[in-house]
């Protein structure tokens, strides 16, 4: 048997794929629940926008950063439905983390400026802000309008500028009555594999997230020298309130098992592998991680094109 075919008769059907992903994927959404509390945040004020989406990347990150002992969440969204049952949870299992929740526009200027104008006030500090928040759009290019461009400009890129901007005017400031006698902080931005290459998303989204990612670039070198870092995440497809009616149609159609097949690990992924990288970036685990793009994407933007089973 030539390898190739060896590769291929390994290969599962789609469907067995499906359990064996869905399995996974319980696994990893629960190790949360048995995991000891840890310490990677603890004593850290951090602010997280987008957190209103119950299966979203920022209620997950919102949850693992108090799992792991934050100080202060300041927890933003300018869709308020889901706030309440997202405070219950933080502060009844980890009652020693403060949460603010507020109702606010991530591209609305006064509004970042003001959350940490709060954060220095309240806290004396600011130590992380992952900027999250975001919208995705449907047309393509014949129909996408100047509007449609300009807002997914002004939800994904700017509501980025903005949390660079006055994020990094915060953790500038050094309290040393609050621990912190030296600038430091990390500015974290959920762009997407859309903002690398195309074939991810529409034209307008795709363009601003790739405007992420420069300024992730751009902001690090500007920052220089004050142990500011900046970096985003560019997760692949990723099962949140975004994505979600692609997973219903795809379920309702019997074709679930084929999601997720164009990336090497041949599956999606869930908002609590993206909230780890969120960690892993807003923690000190990453001192010497700055102005990069990461992706968490399976694979899928390693890879050209190729024919599943081939080359393997
Ligand atoms: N789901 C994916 O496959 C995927 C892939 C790549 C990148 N992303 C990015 O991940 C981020 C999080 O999205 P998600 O997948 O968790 O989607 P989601 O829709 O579940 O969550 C997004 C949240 O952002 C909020 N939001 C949108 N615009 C806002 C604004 N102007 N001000 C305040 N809040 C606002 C929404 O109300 C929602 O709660 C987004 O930036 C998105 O572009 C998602």
């Amino acid at each position: 048997m030539s390898s190739y075919d060896k590769v291929k008769s390994q290969h599962t059907s789609a469907e067995e794929h499906y359990k064996t992903t869905t399995a996974r994927i319980q696994k990893i959404q629960a190790h949360l629940e048995n995991a000891r509390r840890g310490e990677k945040l603890s004593g850290k004020v951090c602010i997280i926008t987008g957190v209103g989406s119950l299966k979203g990347i920022g209620r997950a990150a919102s949850i693992l950063f108090g799992h792991e002992g934050a100080k202060h969440l300041y927890l933003i969204d300018f869709d308020s439905t889901n706030f309440p049952s997202l405070k219950e949870i933080i502060q009844k299992k980890y009652p020693d983390v403060q949460v603010t929740t507020i109702q606010a526009d991530a591209a609305d200027e006064s509004a970042i400026s003001r959350v940490c104008e709060q954060a220095l006030q309240e806290e004396g500090r600011l130590d992380v802000f992952f900027a999250n928040a975001g919208v995705a759009s449907r047309n393509g290019l014949q129909d996408t309008s100047a509007d449609t461009f300009m807002n997914s400009m002004r939800v994904n890129a700017l509501s980025c500028f903005l949390a660079i901007k006055h994020a990094s005017a915060a953790m500038l400031k050094t309290n040393a009555s609050r621990g912190k006698n030296v600038s430091s902080g990390s500015i974290i931005m959920t762009a997407s594999v859309a903002g690398i290459r195309s074939g991810a998303g529409t034209i307008d989204y795709s363009a601003s997230k790739a405007a992420v990612n420069s300024m992730a670039k751009t902001s690090a070198y500007q920052l220089q020298k004050t142990d500011i870092r900046v970096n985003t995440i560019c997760p692949g497809l990723i099962e949140t309130g975004m994505t979600g009616d692609t997973f219903d149609y795809a379920r309702s159609r019997g074709t679930a098992g084929k999601i997720g097949q164009l990336n090497p690990l041949g599956r999606f992924g869930v908002a609590e592998e993206i909230a780890n990288a969120a960690l892993f970036l807003a923690s000190d685990d990453s001192s010497y991680v700055n102005g990069q793009n990461i992706a968490v994407d399976g694979g899928l933007s390693a890879s050209h094109p190729v024919v599943p089973g081939r080359w393997a």
